[in-house]
Order: structure tokens, then sequence, then C-alpha cells
């Protein structure tokens, strides 16, 4: 029995300028651009095997089968590479994370830039860098930009073929850390794709979106120059913004914990001292606290004596998506119809 198998790896991105908010929620077509760095350490893994024999798609994450919304998620996804490839059969997902769920890195970022990965490569679809980007895309906005490695811009684009990321540096650049302060691994009360679609009812969300592109702009510089403070000081002020967007949304969404606003504060008291340390959340609690690799251990012991942080997890700038593995003799030529 035939079967069309392959598994990539991804790395998690963190977003310098945020993507917050949709055009169209269903393609996620993001508002504005935005800009992040791939994470080296905060990877995942992800075999998807077509075959002809299963009734319906299977998931596995961390070896616990999946039902329900995520299972959806996934299905859908394929859905839209089956379509492309022209064929029909379900697949068995097998996903592996290198951190822990709910530690504040965005695994779907790395998931979905897998998934798309490993599934185009088992069904022989021949895709672009590019295309793969606008596939991940569609599973996850933030994967978009897990496709590429480094310091990475997604475009946002008006129509599902004009909305990708391209790569403005390679991870060789420039050596920044990423130190992932976990004060919280509770369940939030709303993911990130719930999210987006609130984000017009804020009416701070004008005043972000009339600001960002001139954040995009001073960021995109600074990482070109590697001018950690122009870039911490736009990073900083975006997340900012994001979450002045996310507080005033109705329903109103209140991601930061006691042990957030402790680092926040902690990261401006060090650098009122002179340390070079700034600080970006998600949509979450825990706090990503981006310095250079001089003060890396210093900061880290910092984050680690302060009560409410659980754990640090380090990154420094990532790999984009690789093909680990692929079966040649059984997959689909490219473009075959079946
Ligand atoms: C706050 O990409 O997770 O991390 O497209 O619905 O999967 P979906 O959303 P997602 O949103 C990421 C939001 C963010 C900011 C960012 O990474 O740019």
């Amino acid at each position: 029995m035939p079967v069309y198998r392959a598994k990539a790896q991804a790395g998690a991105n963190i977003a310098f300028i945020k993507y917050w908010g949709n055009l169209d929620d269903a393609l996620r077509l993001p508002l504005t651009n935005s800009l992040s760095m791939t994470l080296d350490r905060a990877t995942t893994v992800t075999e998807v095997a077509f075959r002809p024999d299963l009734a319906a798609d299977v998931l596995i994450i961390n070896g616990v089968q999946q039902g329900g919304a995520a299972l959806e998620r996934v299905s859908r996804h394929l859905d839209h590479l089956r379509a492309r490839a022209g064929l029909t059969w379900r697949a068995r997902v097998l996903s592996e994370n290198s951190f822990p769920t709910g530690a504040g890195i965005a695994s779907s970022a790395a998931a979905f830039a897998a998934l798309t990965a490993a599934a185009a490569a088992a069904l022989g679809l021949d895709l672009s860098p590019r295309e793969l980007s606008t596939y991940a895309r569609l599973g996850s906005g933030s994967a978009a930009r897990s496709v590429f490695g480094g310091f990475v811009e997604w475009v946002a684009g008006a129509r599902h073929e004009d909305s990708y990321a391209y790569p403005i540096a390679p991870p060789s650049h420039w050596t920044l850390v990423d130190a992932v302060a976990v004060v919280s691994t509770a369940h939030k009360a709303m993911g990130s794709t719930g999210g987006h679609a609130l984000a017009s009812t804020s009416p701070f969300q004008p005043a972000r979106l009339a600001h960002v592109h001139t954040a995009l702009a001073k960021a995109r510089s600074a990482i070109l120059a590697r001018d950690f403070h122009a870039l911490g000081e736009v990073m900083e002020l975006d997340a900012l913004a994001m979450h002045a967007v996310m507080m005033t949304s109705r329903p109103s969404l209140l991601y930061w914990q006691p042990g957030t606003l402790a680092v926040m504060h902690a990261v401006r008291s060090w650098r009122e001292a002179g340390i070079p340390v700034y600080f970006t959340i998600d949509a979450g609690p825990n706090v990503h606290v981006i310095t250079l690799p001089e003060h890396e251990s210093w900061v880290v012991a910092q984050l680690q004596a302060i009560p409410d942080v659980r754990e640090v997890l380090v990154n420094y700038p990532g790999p984009g998506v690789r093909l680990l593995e692929r079966e040649e003799e059984s997959s689909p030529s490219p473009n075959t119809t079946l």
C-alpha cells in the first residue's frame, strides 16, 4: 500500500513588531506587516503520512491523540494542500514540541510551519519558499514567518498569494538572546485566533495601526544596523501598544499576571542601571526578555531570582523550516493529479 510520508522541523518565532488583527480572518490576511526573529531551540518536528486506508485524519501531539477544535484546524489546513495536490487521502500527523506546551512560546507558528512543509513534501508539491509561507499562514498567521530563519518580515498583502514572509537577515547576522521568563503555564482564556477577531473593537486599534508603519521601518533598519537600543525601544513600545489594544477590546483581554509586571519592572530597572535589555510579550503572561550574549548569564540569573518566575528558556536566532525525511519512492511526483 502506498504511503506518502515526510517529516519537517520548524522553530517558533518572537515578533518584535506584532501581528494583531486581520483584514480577513478566514484567510488570515493581517492588517499590518509584522517582523520577528525565528528561534533555534523552541522547535516542532512533524511527520505527515497520507494513506488511502484512513477514514479520517489523525493528530497526535507529544504522544497524545487530539480531537475537537485542534484536529479540525489541522484537517482544514491539510484540505488546502490536498486540494492543491488533487488528493483526498486522509493523513496521520505526529507532532513533537521541544518546549513545554503553554510556556508562552507561540507553538502554532512552529507547528503550522512544520506541518505545511511536511505535508507539501509528502504530497510531492513543489512549492517555492514564498508559496510555502502563504500556505503556512492559512494555518496560523505567525507560521508564515517561521518558514524562514533569522530575522523575518511578513508582508500583509490583500490577497492569499500576496501575504507571505521573507527573510531580512540570516540568523548569523546578529546573535540576540531571547530569555523567556515563564510566569504561568495556565491555559489562556482566549487564544490568538479569537483575539485577532476582537482587535477592531478597541478604540486604540486605529492608533496602533497608524503608527505601525513607522515602527516597522525603525525595527527593520535597527536590525540591519545591529542597533540594539533602537530595536529594543520600538519593540517594547509595540508590545505595549498591542496589549493596550487587547485590554481595551470588548470583551477585554488581560493577559498579564503579577509575575508579568514584576519582570517588566525589573527589566526597566536593569536598563536604568545600564544593562542592554528590553521586553516583549505575546498573547499570554510570559515575558520575552531580549538582551545581548555578554549579558545573558547575568540577566538569566536575575530573572530566576524573581519569585514569580518558574523557569527561563533561552533561545537565539534559528534556521527556517527544514525537511528531515521524505519517502521518495512512494510520493507522488510534483503536480500529479490523482
Ligand atoms: C501576539 O499567529 O498565533 O503572537 O493566525 O490565529 O494562529 P493565528 O494567530 P497567531 O497570532 C500571533 C499573535 C502574537 C503576535 C505575533 O506573533 O505577531
